[in-house]
């Protein structure tokens, strides 16, 4: 970008994971909507900020009403909407913290990119698939039935593709595991990198 030189600051990421004790991460969790994706982001975030882990939730309540409330779910509006978390995502690693988002991030190219601005060592891709007919099934929010019934255009699993990770670091299927034993799986992985 013409003009802009960055300044050098004194204090780097380094620094700041040494003085919180543990390392930053950005914990991904895609899948359809109703797939879980926010109720296991906040079971881990409960566990991990008992332990003393400075965490932090982004997800479609506190991203859509705010920074992106002026994106819709087109296919070029949700690429944006998942550049704009993936650039947030990265100052709050850069600051220190275990971030985890929660997105239905149906698009496999823009998967990649997060891990482009974050840096594949800080991320953790966590497919939570859930199939279609279950997440139909629970339709907690009625999306499902207003899709069905036309009411919704370019809904995720009805009329706009969900794109599945081929290689996710972590994949959780809600019909055959419990939202605790999900939370061990995320915690094992976790050891060694945190
Ligand atoms: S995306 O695709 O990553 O940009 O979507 P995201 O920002 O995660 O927003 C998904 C939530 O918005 C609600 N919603 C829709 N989802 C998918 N497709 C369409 N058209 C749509 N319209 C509204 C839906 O409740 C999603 O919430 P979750 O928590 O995923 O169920």
């Amino acid at each position: 970008m013409t003009n802009i030189i960055p300044h050098q600051f004194n204090i780097s990421a380094e620094n700041r994971a040494k003085q919180k004790g543990h390392a930053p991460m950005l914990l991904w969790f895609t899948g359809l909507s109703g797939s879980g994706k926010s109720t296991i982001a906040s079971a881990v975030e409960e566990l991990l900020f008992s332990k003393g882990i400075h965490t932090y939730v982004l997800d479609g309540d506190n991203v859509r009403q705010g920074l992106n409330k002026n994106l819709s779910f087109s296919p070029e509006d949700r690429t944006e909407n998942i550049r704009r978390i993936a650039e947030v995502a990265n100052l709050m690693v850069d600051a220190g913290l275990v971030v985890l988002a929660a997105f239905v991030s149906p698009y496999a190219a823009d998967r990649e990119n997060i891990k482009s601005i974050v840096g594949e060592d800080r991320m953790v891709e966590i497919f939570v698939n859930t199939p279609i007919a279950e997440c139909e099934r629970r339709d907690v929010k009625g999306l499902y039935a207003k899709a069905r019934a036309g009411e919704i255009k370019n809904f995720t699993g009805v009329n706009a593709p969900y794109e599945m990770p081929t290689s996710p670091d972590i994949e959780i299927n809600t019909v055959n595991t419990t939202v605790t034993e999900a939370v061990k799986r995320i915690e094992t992985f976790l050891e060694t990198k945190l």
